[in-house]
């Protein structure tokens, strides 16, 4: 997942980046070590030590803001957004906040053959729904090497 985020934030020359969920930092840390020089990282978690944390993490990348709140409220005040990480608050919702040719991300998905049999996602899953009925998105999912794990990866087209 990480490197997959890098491989985005690696060509956002210029751009914005923001994350929905810091936790401790990890996939923030992952972007801004590849982000381009004139790129800016924004992440927002609602958690005050995992705040703590991250900010420790980045305590020397001035590009890089870890902010204390909810992810959603404080990620529209400083939209459009190039590349968005949707890791924690906001679904959806999270699309309105790209520029238009910006990415969103969306992990935390099993894929369907990594499904027990009786799961009621085979049939039916809101998460893919969401993303793969929007139409401002060219979308797609991409299933991780281990085959355990999956993301959800869209372009905004309007
Ligand atoms: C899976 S973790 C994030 C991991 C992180 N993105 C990474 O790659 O290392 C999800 C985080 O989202 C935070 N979170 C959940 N809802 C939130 C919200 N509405 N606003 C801000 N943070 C939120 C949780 O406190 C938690 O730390």
């Amino acid at each position: 997942m990480g490197r997959f985020l890098a491989v985005l934030a690696a060509g956002c020359a210029g751009g914005l980046i923001g994350e929905m969920g810091t936790g401790v930092g990890v996939g923030a840390a992952w972007m801004a070590s590849v982000m381009p020089r004139d790129c800016r990282l924004v992440t927002v978690e609602m958690d005050a030590d995992r705040v703590a944390a991250a900010r420790r993490v980045f305590a020397d990348e001035e590009r890089v803001e870890v902010i204390h709140g909810d992810s959603y409220v404080e990620l529209e005040r400083r939209a459009p957004f190039d590349l968005l990480f949707v890791d924690g608050g906001a679904g959806d919702e999270g699309v309105g906040l790209l520029k238009i040719g910006g990415r969103v991300v969306f992990d935390d998905v099993t894929p369907v053959e990594a499904l027990p049999a009786d799961s009621p996602y085979r049939e039916h899953d809101p998460k893919r729904e969401l993303f793969f009925t929007d139409s401002r998105l060219v979308a797609t999912e991409v299933v991780l090497p281990d085959l355990r794990n999956a993301l959800l990866v869209g372009t905004r087209v309007r």
